[in-house]
């Protein structure tokens, strides 16, 4: 007999294509897809952001209003619904005081100053919506710390609540360097007891900590890589949370993201020019000319196109970038960039371009399209990260022959291999150490590789004919989730 299917509801901060400022937004939006293909009753919750509104998927309210306590007043939620592909139904949580904003979470590097009023609102919400709708989950599916008071509230304020008796909770690490501190005042804000704020508790270094409610208070918790599970044990990429994450190591999961290859997939996108596989790469090549065109550039016929998509933080190791642009364009390579983040990245990318007009361009800005048309036309990603929890451009990447070249933590590590021509086994180059010299040493070898047309495409098929889908994963999770209701 096959087990009971379980109702899940998971609730994030950005789900695309409602809203998205990073992967998170991929995932939360793919997953509960992949969930519902295994046949579980699964549901989304999320704010409704003034972005939203351009969503191809539409909305419509669904007539039900929450009161939400956040500090003295009582703030108003109200109830928008959609559905994902697969029939995945979306709550979406309106409240224009706190989102109907030009951003999700910030403007020019600084966060809304309101951020944590937003998302103890939010956190109450997903838990008062339930009571609205009905739908009372065996699970919830928690990620990053806008969702960390979740767990906290269900362990406290509802512990008595029948309605959520049965309810058990995971916490999925994305980014353990976003972590939602806040001066303690928030508690009151947050209507948490005072006696939470404690060091085994909610306290973080005199803050109120969001990420370390979630850590504390989820039944469970998941991370994004095997490899990022492990690394986040340890002080170097802890960020101060390490030490818990230790304690809790028996109950700390690491399970790779899956791509959404309906979104992703040079076969059948139709964001790019010319659709193409890995039997037949012709329609790469018009890719490649009409990425070219868009950032005017005038590149030999045979110069590899070097690219990236990325938010512009340290996290991505950028300033590897910068301290070595000038050396692989020097060497003929051409380059394209599209991202956006911190000024300082930003300019030294419009600089480089200003620079070598025919050989480098860069676009500031968020833009989905030109993500999958860099993608396509690309034939070398750069993610040099810091760290990296699982990484999903890398992924991307494979799938549409833009060999990644990637610095080996967390998931990338998990996802490249390095590509040895003896044996023609291999997806990418790595480097380790970050220094420049080691991210050098591995543009040197891509640049060789890539002048022997043959290898080349070796290289380019071993990737795309790889599967990073949500098949493994999304059974991984459901395991997960019978094994934490069956305690
Ligand atoms: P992170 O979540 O740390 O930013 P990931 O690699 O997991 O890194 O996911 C990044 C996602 O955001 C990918 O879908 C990528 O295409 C997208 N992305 C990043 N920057 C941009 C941008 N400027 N425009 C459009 N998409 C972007
Ligand atoms: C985070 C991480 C990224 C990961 C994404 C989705 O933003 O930085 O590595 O792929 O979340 O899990």
């Amino acid at each position: 007999m096959s087990p009971p299917k379980l109702k899940i509801l998971l609730a994030s901060s950005e789900v695309y294509p409602f809203a998205k400022t990073g992967g998170l937004g991929d995932i939360a939006g793919s997953l509960p897809k992949a969930l519902r293909q295994l046949g579980h009753e699964v549901r989304v919750i999320t704010p409704k952001y003034k972005v939203t509104a351009k969503c191809p998927l539409g909305f419509r309210p669904m007539g039900r209003d929450i009161d939400v306590p956040v500090g003295p007043a009582l703030k108003k939620g109200f109830l928008y619904e959609s559905r994902l592909a697969e029939g995945v139904p979306v709550y979406l949580v309106g409240n224009d005081e706190y989102y109907h904003r030009d951003e999700l979470y910030g403007e020019q590097g600084r966060e809304y100053p309101d951020n944590p009023e937003r998302f103890i609102f939010f956190c109450r919400a997903v838990l008062e919506s339930c009571k609205a709708t009905g739908f009372f989950p065996d699970i919830f599916h928690c990620n990053d710390w806008q969702t960390g008071l979740v767990p906290v509230y269900l362990k406290t304020l509802y512990a008595q609540d029948p309605d959520f008796a049965r309810a058990r909770t995971i916490f999925s690490i994305h980014n353990l360097a976003f972590q939602g501190n806040y001066p303690p005042a928030r508690m009151t804000a947050a209507h948490l007891p005072p006696h939470l704020f404690r060091v085994d508790g909610l306290e973080f270094y005199g803050n109120l900590s969001f990420m370390k409610g979630g850590l504390m208070f989820a039944d469970l918790l998941t991370t994004v890589s095997k490899t990022y599970s492990k690394e986040i044990q340890t002080p170097e990429f802890g960020f101060g949370m390490d030490g818990i994450l230790r304690s809790r190591s028996k109950d700390l999961y690491g399970f790779l993201n899956g791509a959404d290859y309906e979104e992703w997939d040079p076969e059948t996108d139709p964001l790019i020019p010319e659709n193409y596989n890995a039997k037949n790469l012709s329609g790469k090549q018009e890719c490649k000319r009409e990425l070219k065109a868009r950032f005017k550039l005038s590149l030999p016929e045979e110069a590899p196109l070097f690219c990236m998509v990325s938010r512009l933080s340290a996290q991505k190791g950028i300033s590897l970038i910068m301290e070595s642009a000038e050396k692989w364009l020097a060497d003929g390579a051409g380059f394209v960039l599209l991202g956006s983040g911190e000024p300082r990245f930003e300019e030294f990318f419009l600089n480089l371009a200003r620079k070598h007009p025919a050989q480098c361009g860069a676009i500031i800005g968020y833009n989905e399209e030109l993500a999958h048309q860099i993608m396509a036309g690309g034939d070398l990603l750069f993610v040099p990260s810091q760290y990296e929890p699982c990484g999903l451009t890398q992924i991307y990447g494979l799938k549409y022959g833009a060999v990644p070249l990637v610095r080996s933590v967390g998931g990338l590590q998990d996802t490249i291999q390095e590509f040895q021509s003896a044996s023609g086994s291999g997806n990418g180059f790595k480097f380790r150490p970050y220094e420049n010299k080691y991210l050098l040493q591995a543009v040197k070898k891509a640049l060789s590789l890539y002048k022997q047309k043959n290898t080349w495409r070796t290289l380019m098929r071993n990737g795309m004919n790889q599967s990073f889908g949500w098949d493994h994963s999304a059974g991984q999770y459901s395991r997960l989730y019978y094994k934490l209701l069956s305690h």
